[in-house]
């Protein structure tokens, strides 16, 4: 069985609720029957509606904050987020670190309190710039140890946790950017696993690729087991892609 996830990163988009609902409806269209590893993740005054009213994929947020309640003008939690009938959360983007401050010890209080409200964690990791294999491992390193720290095998056996690759310089908004090879995804997925096994002994984690992922390269990637599903930005928005990626996870793996 394929367990490929893809995931529907919508970021700020679209404009109204009128066409994010009718990209809803046409993406749940398009992939034909309910399925669970189809997770989409619009904007927060969406979420918790499209979350209670469409049961036929996963949905996710695109942050959250580390409390539950209180004085926090502006931040949403955990736990009303679960309570909406969202799943995962996208936890530290590359895209929240760089307009929103936000530092690996955030990104590591957010990792521990949506694990608390039994949220599946997404957590980007990535280097900013095209560099060498080892640079870039060196880089991540450090963003890893420091949002799974304390993170362990009994939580991600409970609540689930999915790291996605994502180097930066690959995200299709940055100038002539263009997906990384499936060989140097899989490399770093496998640099990734290897180092949460060694340095912070935890095991099934999840590990997914994203950057200009589309379904005119799809294929390439799907030919690694180690690549647990995509991360997609820019070709989310558009629902014959995600047909045409959902229909390529299904025949080209089983
Ligand atoms: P992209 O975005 O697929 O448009 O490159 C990916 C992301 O930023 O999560």
């Amino acid at each position: 069985m394929n367990k490929k996830l893809l995931i529907a990163n919508w970021k700020m988009n679209p404009e109204t609720y009128h066409e994010a609902e009718s990209l809803v409806n046409a993406i749940i269209h398009g992939i034909g029957g309910p399925s669970k590893r189809v997770v989409i993740c619009p904007p927060f005054p969406w979420v918790d509606n499209f979350a209670r009213s469409h049961k036929a994929v996963s949905w996710g947020a695109q942050d959250v904050f580390w409390e539950n309640s209180g004085p926090y003008t502006g931040e949403v939690s955990p736990r009303m987020l679960k309570d909406a009938g969202v799943s995962y959360v996208i936890i530290g983007h590359s895209e929240r670190r760089k307009y929103c401050g936000e530092t690996d010890a955030m990104i590591h209080k957010k990792v521990h309190a949506a694990l608390e409200a039994g949220l599946i964690p997404i957590i980007c990791v990535g280097e900013w710039n095209r560099t060498t294999p080892s640079e870039a491992k060196k880089f991540i390193v450090e963003q890893l140890l420091k949002a799974t720290k304390g993170v362990t095998n009994t939580i991600i056996k409970k609540t689930g946790l999915i790291i996605a690759y994502e180097p930066v310089w690959a995200i299709s908004s940055q100038k002539g950017a263009e997906a990384v090879t499936p060989e140097y995804a899989r490399e770093m997925i496998l640099f990734i696993k290897e180092m949460l096994r060694e340095k912070q002994n935890i095991e099934n984690v999840v590990i997914v690729y994203g950057g200009s992922v589309h379904s005119e390269n799809l294929a390439g990637f799907l030919r690694y087991n180690e690549i647990g599903g995509f991360l997609i930005g820019g070709a989310s928005l558009i629902p014959r892609e995600m047909e045409k990626m959902y229909t390529m996870t299904i025949t080209n793996y089983k």
